[in-house]
């Protein structure tokens, strides 16, 4: 019943999208890579731009890392374009796109959701995603309040999605519980009166739309303060490529400022970053003048004219923008 109800909401509402129109799985697979931490309407433009400037696996595969992080630039999450770019060379590397979960699974950032979207929507192998769409909508229409970021609730919401899924429409299941969890029943505002599951769906039963799904609350989310300098000498400014580890990975920044120095001008306080497991706060500082300061070997200096050919994370491109011309 939940199934052919689902199924019949998305013949009829489900979205037009651009990766929708090919079983291509490299195609696929760049668009769910994009989808991962990224809205729709954002994703679609890179994806369109990707899929123009790399049109198969091996064009990809032999762009070079920089190429690629700078076409990622905006996209947030950096480690995903680093493991695209390793993955499309795993892939030309094998002779083949691979088409089964497990070696699915085997390519770089690949995890258990997208190996499930890439594996029903490109080969029609009869794996369910689970991810905060899916959550939500079963968690609803369920009334199951086991914490979803529980071992155990992971495991229930995983084999409850197995179960619902119809084994020759994979794909087309997948696909509606991700527009529906977007469209119908979404996090605030559910529009459960025009909802075609509404008979049948037990928060609304019980009044627990607003209360489903349940999350058991962390409280260990730190903030992390950063003071970044502009430098600006004889046309030329400081940046250094952050080193393997930690956040950032293969991307520029500015120099950071450990020490007050008097003559630097405060641009911003407070610029807030949101990372999954950190705040960032950053303050933004600008100072000119003609003898170059000494810096950390890493340090290279570069034209300012030249400052969008090096990948940034974007914090700090709101540093760049905010910098007198
Ligand atoms: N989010 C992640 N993958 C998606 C897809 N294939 N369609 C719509 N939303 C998505």
């Amino acid at each position: 019943m939940f199934t052919s109800t689902l199924l019949d909401w998305f013949a009829l509402h489900g979205r037009d999208l651009p990766w929708r129109h090919t079983r291509d799985p490299y195609a696929i697979w760049l668009s769910e890579i994009i989808l991962q931490q990224t809205r729709i309407q954002q994703g679609m433009d890179y994806w369109l731009r990707f899929m123009q400037r790399w049109p198969q696996v091996e064009n990809l595969a032999s762009a070079t890392e920089d190429e690629v992080l700078r076409e990622w630039q905006g996209l947030g999450y950096y480690s995903r374009a680093r493991n695209l770019h390793t993955a499309a060379q795993q892939i030309v590397k094998n002779g083949a796109f691979p088409c089964t979960i497990v070696t699915i699974k085997q390519l770089k950032g690949v995890g258990d959701y997208t190996a499930a979207a890439i594996g029903s929507i490109a080969f029609g192998l009869p794996a369910a995603v689970v991810d905060g769409n899916v959550y939500r909508v079963l968690a609803r229409h369920y009334g199951i309040d086991t914490p979803i970021n529980t071992t155990r609730g992971k495991k229930l919401f995983a084999e409850l999605a197995q179960s619902l899924l119809p084994a020759d429409q994979p794909a087309e299941f997948n696909q509606a519980m991700m527009d529906f969890g977007a469209i119908q029943c979404t996090p605030t505002s559910p529009n459960c009166t025009a909802c075609p599951l509404q008979e049948t769906c037990e928060a609304r039963r019980t009044g627990r739309i607003n209360q489903l799904p349940v999350k058991e609350k962390r409280l260990n989310i730190q903030t992390v303060r950063l003071t970044y300098i502009y430098i600006r000498c004889n046309g030329k400014t400081p940046i250094r490529k952050r080193p393997a580890g930690g956040i950032w990975q293969g991307l520029w920044e500015p120099a950071q400022q450990d020490s007050l120095i008097p003559s630097a001008t405060l641009l911003c306080k407070d610029v807030k970053h949101v990372l999954t497991h950190r705040i960032l706060l950053a303050d933004f500082y600008f100072m000119e003048t003609d003898t170059p300061p000494v810096l950390p070997d890493e340090y290279i200096w570069v034209d300012e004219a030249d400052l969008d050919q090096y990948a940034v994370p974007r914090l700090i491109e709101l540093l760049w923008e905010a910098i007198p011309r």
